[in-house]
Order: C-alpha cells, then structure tokens, then sequence
C-alpha cells in the first residue's frame, strides 16, 4: 500500500471531537487510523465519510485502558502503511458526579478514569514511540480538557485525570524530543452528545447560555474548533512542544 501520505492515529474516532479530527486530516492529506471500543457503526460512517475526502482509513476497535489493544492498534497502522506520523490521543469518559458529592465518587471510579484518560494516553505513547523515533519525527496530540487546568468539569476524578494528562504532556514532550512534539490541547464546553447526554438537555441548553453570555468571544467550542487546534500541533507549530493550548472561547479568564 502507498505510504507517500502521512498517517494519523486518532483513538476515540468514531464521534464528537475524534471524527472531526479524522475528517480534517483526511482533507489535509493524511491517511487515518479511526478507533473506536463500543460503537462500531459510527466508526465505519466516519470512515466513510474520510474516505470519501481522499484518505485511506482502518478501523479498529481497541480499549486504550489495555496496552495489547493499544500495541494492536499500532501495529496494524505500521503494517498497513509502514509509518505513524501523528497520534491524537482523544479516546476519553467520564462519570457526571457534583464536586460537593464526596460520597458520589468511588475509587473504582478514579481508576476507571484515569485508565482510559491517563493511562491509555501513555500507552498510545508507548506504542507508538519506537516507530516515531525510527522515522526521526512525530507529533502526538493529548486531548486534555480545561477541567485539568482549572479544577472543573464532570467530576473531581475526571478534572483529576485530565490535570494528570497535562502534566504527562511535559514529561513527555522532555523525555521524546527532538525528535517527537508532544502537547496538549484543552477544550471548555464543547457542543455535542457528551455534555448532552451527560448534563440533560434542559442543563445543556441553559449552560450553553450562560457560557456565551459570559466568556470574551460569546461563544462555545465545537468538534470542529478542537479539530483545528489539532490539526494546527499535528502538521505545524514545529518549534512548539510541551504545551498546553485553552480552548474556551476566554471563559478562563471571566468577565470584568
Ligand atoms: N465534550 C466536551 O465538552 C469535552 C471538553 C473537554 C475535553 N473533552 C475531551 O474530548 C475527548 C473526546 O470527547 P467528545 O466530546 O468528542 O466525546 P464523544 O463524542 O463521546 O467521543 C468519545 C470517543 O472516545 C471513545 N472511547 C471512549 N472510551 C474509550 C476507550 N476506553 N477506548 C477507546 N475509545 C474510547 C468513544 O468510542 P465508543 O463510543 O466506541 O466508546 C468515542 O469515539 C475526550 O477525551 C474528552 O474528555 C471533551
């Protein structure tokens, strides 16, 4: 199979911010890997959809939280077309509990979480490193969230997997250069089945509101909108790495 188009591997590909992802890098020349651990027809229609915009594509369905599937995952992209160039590290969950509910989160829950937010992040990592390293240059793409910067979100055990996958971008990026990138990107709000199933429709609409009432640019982040911060660490920002990049419209930094 030809290898002249750069390959990415992006877990958790089958909806929201993931299949965004695959469908602008499909558009922007790339050949995509798109994961999945449950939801196998909504894989094969982003694959469809990326191949009907010029990339070749594989599907497979791996739990990051197990390294064999994270290996297994790798493995068949480097079999396929011989090279990983970028890993986007999205594949995430969560479990919606109040901040105020200590009693609501269990450490089984802390474990679940970072097994697939952290963990898996790191075993993505290690899977595809060698191949990278081999080649002289890779990106890797960690999708964190602002609930890692600033102590919000879903839960106090999502938050903390999230904080947890910032700090490992630094380690990372200082342990894998020169010749591998690795940062992060932070979405706040972002429109899709996530926070809507999640919040409620009711809670959703109104928190949507609230946020475009009072962050800078009236707005909240789309699938698309990660897709291009993404995009932007994957193929350019070539002097950058290690870093952090907020993606909430300001609401960071609250209204005056
Ligand atoms: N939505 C937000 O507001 C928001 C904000 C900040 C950060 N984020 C982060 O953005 C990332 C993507 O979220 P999204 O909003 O696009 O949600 P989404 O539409 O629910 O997508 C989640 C994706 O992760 C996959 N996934 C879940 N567990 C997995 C596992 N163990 N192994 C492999 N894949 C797994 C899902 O596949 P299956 O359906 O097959 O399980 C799905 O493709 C997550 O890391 C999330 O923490 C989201």
């Amino acid at each position: 199979m030809s290898n002249d188009r750069p390959v990415a591997l992006i877990t958790g590909s089958s909806s929201g911010i993931g299949a965004a992802t695959a469908r602008l890098l499909s558009e922007r020349g790339y050949n995509v890997v798109i994961n999945y651990s449950r939801s196998a027809e909504a894989a094969d229609k982003v694959a469809a959809e990326c191949e009907a915009l010029g990339a070749q594509t594989l599907v497979q369905q791996a739990n990051v939280a197990e390294d064999a599937d994270c290996r297994a995952l790798a493995d068949s992209a480097l079999e396929r077309w011989g090279r990983i160039d970028a890993l986007v590290n999205n594949a995430g969950t969560t479990r919606f509990c109040a901040h105020e509910n200590l009693d609501g989160l269990s450490a089984e829950d802390f474990h679940t979480l970072y097994g697939v937010n952290t963990v898996g992040a790191f075993q993505m990592v290690r899977a595809v490193t060698p191949a990278m390293q081999q080649a002289g240059q890779g990106s890797i793409v960690n999708v964190a969230s602002i609930a890692g910067v600033l102590g919000f979100g879903s839960s106090i055990a999502y938050a903390a997997s999230k904080g947890a996958l910032i700090t490992m971008t630094k380690s990372l990026a200082r342990a894998l250069g020169p010749a591998i990138r690795v940062n992060a990107v932070c979405p706040g709000f972002v429109r899709g089945s996530w926070l809507a199933e999640g919040l409620g429709e009711k809670r959703y609409t109104a928190m949507i509101e609230r946020l475009e009432a009072n962050s800078p640019l009236a707005r909240v982040c789309t699938p698309e909108d990660v897709a291009e911060s993404i995009a932007y660490f994957a193929a350019g920002a070539g002097i950058t790495t290690g870093e952090t990049l907020l993606l909430d419209a300001g609401m960071h930094l609250g209204r005056m």
